[in-house]
């Protein structure tokens, strides 16, 4: 519909049909422009898509290739000198072709939960856990990827029984225990506190390892995001864009403290029980 300025009846005068083909055209190269800046960004967005995907299937294929290589190894050797290498060899590389399946195993479970996540479509699972309990297992199952690292455990408050996500919990704890080993390539001590208090779970991993430039902190829980000064240390950006969801899942907190060369640390914050929480 035409306003007044536009048939012009302040001035009584008529919009001449000359004027309105003027509007018309106007309007027409208005919505032809518009169009194109649309298609325009469109264009963009789809390009940044593809380099985000094309990103992710580099880094992906990257990381499968490392444990692959590991495994084809190690079943060579087995398949090809099983008579000339002793049992305790042998116990070696079992574990290592071990290792590398849980490896890829475990990327392919955080790529689907990262896909999940960003599709909104992750429901959490609580039930009862000992969290002394599992975080014990964890320690014993990390420590035993590495020997130029020990990790030490504690333990403070009186019940460490809460209820959370198992698996999603698993896999918070792995990826702060392998991020303190692999971020501190000279070994040396991580430090694993777990103090439960005041219907809090605090978790807080300590390392002496590279630390994380100051101008990397803000962007760490991004996907694919690393910091500058990891040389050729492997990963793929997404372990603690994972973590960050799953505490959101549980209510809780995650902090990091961190000095280039000086070491991180990393404090998780659980409520007990989630469950309650959601419901307030
Ligand atoms: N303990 C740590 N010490 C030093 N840098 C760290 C530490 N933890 C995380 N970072 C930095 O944060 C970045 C993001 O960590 P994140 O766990 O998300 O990814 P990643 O370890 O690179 O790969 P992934 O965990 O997927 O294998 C790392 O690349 C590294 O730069
Ligand atoms: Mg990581």
């Amino acid at each position: 519909m035409l306003d007044k300025s536009d048939n012009n009846q302040e001035n009584n005068h008529p919009i001449s049909i000359e004027n309105l083909q003027e509007k018309i055209n106007q309007l027409e190269a208005k919505n032809k422009q518009m169009i194109q800046q649309h298609d325009q960004q469109m264009k963009q967005l789809e390009k940044e898509l593809n380099n985000l995907k094309s990103r992710f299937i580099t880094t992906v294929s990257h990381e499968f290739r490392t444990p692959l290589t590991t495994i084809s190894f190690s079943a060579g050797l087995l398949e090809n000198y099983s008579n000339k290498i002793s049992e305790e060899k042998k116990q070696t590389h079992f574990q290592r072709i071990k290792q590398g399946i849980e490896q890829m195993t475990s990327l392919l479970e955080d790529t689907l939960i990262i896909g999940k996540l960003d599709a909104r479509n992750l429901e959490i699972y609580l039930t009862s856990v000992n969290l002394e309990k599992l975080c014990r297992i964890l320690v014993e199952e990390m420590q035993k990827r590495t020997n130029k690292h020990e990790i030490i455990f504690s333990c403070q408050g009186s019940s460490s029984e809460g209820k959370f996500d198992e698996m999603l919990l698993k896999k918070t704890t792995i990826n702060l225990l392998s991020n303190a080993i692999k971020y501190s390539p000279g070994g040396g001590e991580i430090k694993f506190d777990l103090i439960c208090e005041n219907q809090q779970a605090i978790f807080k991993i300590q390392d002496q390892g590279i630390g994380i430039p100051k101008s990397d902190q803000d962007r760490l829980f991004t996907n694919y995001y690393r910091g500058k000064n990891i040389g050729n240390i492997s990963g793929t950006g997404l372990g603690l864009s994972l973590v960050k969801h799953i505490v959101d899942l549980h209510h809780g907190k995650i902090t990091i403290e961190s000095e280039e060369n000086q070491g991180t640390k990393v404090i998780v914050i659980l409520p007990l029980n989630a469950d309650e929480r959601s419901q307030e």
